[in-house]
């Protein structure tokens, strides 16, 4: 399902070099169902307590670290034949479950549209986000962010013979954006009318197919859908798009949690684990 938006044009060039990337649609749908509960898997669960150990109010322990995903951005999240937790592969599936483990727990995928995640997370359907998310402003009201991992940026991506050089160049063209996600703010704060879809694929298809001139969207995710379609490029303009921070969110106020994950994340940009799995994603995908 696609979704019209239109943007009013009376911003100029002035708000341009502050807005994108650090501000967040304050609109976010409800309108998306949650489903029912997570499937908790009880693999680690096995051992039989003796009848004096089950008279002790021992707290029941959660070993399953359930996170939310969309899983419709490579080489972030994607879903493949197998994945690194179930069918789920990229790089924030391999720090996902290098979190769980280094916590003693197991790493369980939900997947979910992208702009459900931070409700999913105030409802407790899951207990982390971990989706390439790029920390907001309004974001930062809705949940907790961890320490960041990866630093990206919106890029254009557009047909090969394409006249667009820089973001201004987008102004009298068709833009595709994917809905809710820091690209369509980033093109909502530049003034531009433009055209939101639920998946990057989709926005994708529409450029392939010449109904749109132009998708925004970050840049590894561009990288690759550039890979796998023939005629398109990536135009970058570093002074539309400042950079961007991908971090995991937890409810608000879960610092029990929130401090697990600070901890693994930071073992592993330490240690070298984050740009080692990045470079093997990003490796892999462009060897397909
Ligand atoms: N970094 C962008 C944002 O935070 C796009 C993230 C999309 N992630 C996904 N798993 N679909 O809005």
């Amino acid at each position: 399902m696609r979704k019209s938006v239109k943007a009013v044009a009376l911003v100029l060039a002035t708000v341009m070099l502050t807005a994108c990337g650090s501000k967040a649609d304050t609109n976010q749908t409800n309108d998306t169902a949650v489903s029912a509960q997570p499937q908790k898997t009880e693999e680690r669960a096995t051992v039989e307590q003796s009848a004096s150990d089950a008279q002790e109010a021992v707290p029941e322990t959660n070993d399953t670290l359930t996170f939310g995903t969309n899983a419709e951005f490579p080489p972030f999240e994607y879903v493949a034949s197998s994945g690194v937790i179930d069918q789920y592969d990229g790089i924030d599936m391999a720090i996902a479950k290098n979190i769980a483990e280094a916590n003693g727990m197991t790493a369980a995928i939900e997947n979910m549209e992208f702009d459900s995640l931070l409700i999913a997370l105030q409802n407790g359907q899951i207990d982390a986000a971990i989706a390439g998310m790029t920390v907001t402003e309004d974001r930062k009201e809705e949940a907790d962010f961890s320490t960041t991992y990866y630093t990206a940026t919106q890029v254009m991506i557009v047909k090969e013979d394409s006249d667009i050089a820089s973001a201004a160049d987008m102004a009298d063209k068709k833009i595709c954006v994917i809905q809710g996600y820091t690209g369509e703010i980033c093109v909502k704060n530049l003034g531009y009318p433009y055209e939101a879809f639920k998946k990057g694929t989709d926005a994708i298809m529409e450029l392939v197919n010449g109904k749109c001139d132009v998708v925004v969207i970050d840049s590894a995710t561009a990288q690759k859908y550039v890979l796998d379609n023939q005629g398109l490029k990536i135009v970058e303009d570093a002074s539309a798009f400042e950079s961007e921070e991908y971090a995991i969110a937890v409810k608000k106020g879960n610092t029990e949690l929130l401090d697990k994950i600070n901890k693994a994340i930071e073992t592993m940009l330490a240690d070298g684990t984050v740009a080692e799995i990045s470079a093997q994603y990003i490796e892999t995908i462009s060897a397909e």
